[in-house]
C-alpha cells in the first residue's frame, strides 16, 4: 500500500448501490459494479437506461445521491482529486478551443499534462496519424464532423493514457469503418495496460470488445457476467415466429414451449412469438408439430439474439416501449447472475 498512491492492485471500479435522482425519477437506482483492472468492461443498455449518469458519478462529475464508489480503492466523493488523476473520460464534450486546429488542441492538452514542447508536438502528430486525422490536422475544430470530433476526443484522452478510461458510447453514430478503427484502438489501450469501461447500446459491440458486461435497464443492473454467459442465457440464437391467425397465438406458444423446452415471449399486436433456440434442428420438429395442429405460419426466422431480444428475455419488455412501461419501475426485479 504505502507508496502505491494509485492503489492499482485494487479493482479499477467498485460501486455499491449508486443512486442518482433527477426530480422524481431515479435515473440510477442502486447500481453495483465491480471491474477488475486490465479488462474491457461493457455497460450495455438502451437510451435513457442511466449509463451516462453512472459514468458521471464514477468520474466525479456528478455527486451520487446514494451508495458509494471507489476507483482503484479511492472514494469518488471523499478523494475526487486522486480519482481524477487515475481516469480519463471521453464523451459528449471535446475540445479546448473551436477556432484552433486539431493539432493545436492536442498540443495544448499535452502541454497541460506536462509534456515538453517537442514531445507534445510529436505525440499530437502520432495520435492524429493513428486516428486518420492527419489530413484534417490543420483545420479549425469548428469544421470537424461528429465522427472526427469523436476520434479527436479519444486521441486527447490517450495523451496521458490514464489507468482507467471511461468511453461513453464511443461508436454511436460512427460509420462502420471508423467504428472498427475505434474498436482496434480500444483493444490497444487495454493491451498497453489501461482498464476501459465503455457504454454501448449495441450487443455486438459488447460482444466484440468486452470481457464482462453489465446490462442496465431503468437505472438498475439486471444482468452481469461474460458476454457468452449472457448469450447462452438468451439462447445461442433467437427464433421468431409470426402466425397467420391471431386466435392461434396461445396454442402456438404452448407448442413452441413444449417442443423447444423454453419460455417464450410474445408481442400480441403483431402476433409474434420470440424464443431462445439452443439447437437449430429443433426447428424441424417445431414446424411438424405446428402443421399437425393446423397452425399456419406467416413468417419464421432464426437470428443471433439482438439487444432487443436480450432485453425481452431479461426484462420481459423490449427496448422501445420505455415510456409506456415506465410505471412498473417500482416492481422489484430479480437480478440475474449470468456467469
Ligand atoms: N441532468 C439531468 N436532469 C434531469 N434528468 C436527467 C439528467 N441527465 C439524465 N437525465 C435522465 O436520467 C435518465 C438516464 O439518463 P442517462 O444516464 O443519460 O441515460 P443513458 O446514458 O443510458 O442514455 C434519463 O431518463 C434522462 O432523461
Ligand atoms: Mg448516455
Amino acid at each position: 500500500m504505502s507508496t502505491n498512491m494509485g492503489g492499482l492492485s485494487k479493482p479499477a471500479i467498485e460501486a455499491d448501490g449508486l443512486v442518482k435522482i433527477f426530480g422524481t425519477s431515479r435515473a440510477v437506482d442502486g447500481v453495483d459494479l465491480r471491474v477488475e483492472s486490465g479488462m474491457i468492461y461493457g455497460v450495455l443498455g438502451p437510451n435513457g437506461a442511466g449509463k451516462t449518469t453512472t459514468i458521471r458519478m464514477l468520474a466525479t462529475l456528478l455527486r451520487p445521491d446514494g451508495g458509494s464508489a471507489r476507483i482503484f480503492g479511492h472514494d469518488v466523493v471523499k478523494e475526487p482529486h486522486i480519482v481524477r488523476q487515475l481516469i480519463g473520460v471521453t464523451g459528449q464534450y471535446a475540445s479546448v478551443d473551436e477556432t484552433l486546429s486539431a493539432t493545436e488542441n492536442l498540443v495544448i492538452f499535452s502541454r497541460l499534462l506536462g509534456l515538453g514542447r517537442s514531445e507534445a508536438r510529436r505525440k499530437a502528430e502520432e495520435l492524429l496519424e493513428e486516428f486518420g486525422l492527419s489530413e484534417a490536422a490543420k483545420r479549425p475544430l469548428k469544421h470537424f464532423s461528429g465522427g472526427m470530433r469523436r476520434r479527436l476526443d479519444l486521441a486527447a484522452s490517450l495523451i496521458a493514457q490514464p489507468p482507467l478510461i471511461f468511453l461513453d458510447e464511443p461508436t454511436t453514430g460512427l460509420d462502420p469503418r471508423t467504428r472498427t478503427q475505434m474498436w482496434d484502438t480500444i483493444r490497444r489501450l487495454v493491451a498497453s495496460g489501461s482498464t476501459v469501461l465503455l457504454t454501448t447500446q449495441y450487443l455486438d459491440e459488447a460482444d466484440q470488445l468486452a470481457d464482462r458486461i453489465a446490462v442496465i435497464d431503468r437505472g438498475q443492473v439486471i444482468a452481469e457476467g461474460t458476454v457468452d454467459g449472457l448469450k447462452s442465457s438468451v439462447g445461442a440464437s433467437s427464433l421468431q415466429l409470426r402466425i397467420s391467425n391471431p386466435l392461434d397465438l396461445t396454442e402456438s406458444r404452448r407448442i413452441v414451449e413444449q417442443v423447444l423446452g423454453v419460455t417464450t415471449n410474445i408481442s400480441a399486436e403483431a402476433g409474434k412469438i420470440t424464443a431462445p433456440l439452443a439447437e437449430g434442428d429443433k426447428v424441424t420438429d417445431l414446424l411438424i408439430a405446428l402443421r399437425e395442429s393446423g397452425i399456419a405460419l406467416m413468417e419464421l426466422s432464426v437470428q443471433k439474439p439482438t439487444l432487443d431480444e436480450v432485453f425481452l428475455t431479461l426484462t420481459g419488455h423490449g427496448v422501445e416501449e420505455d415510456a409506456a412501461a415506465g410505471t412498473d419501475s417500482s416492481v422489484l426485479k430479480q437480478k440475474e447472475v449470468i456467469a
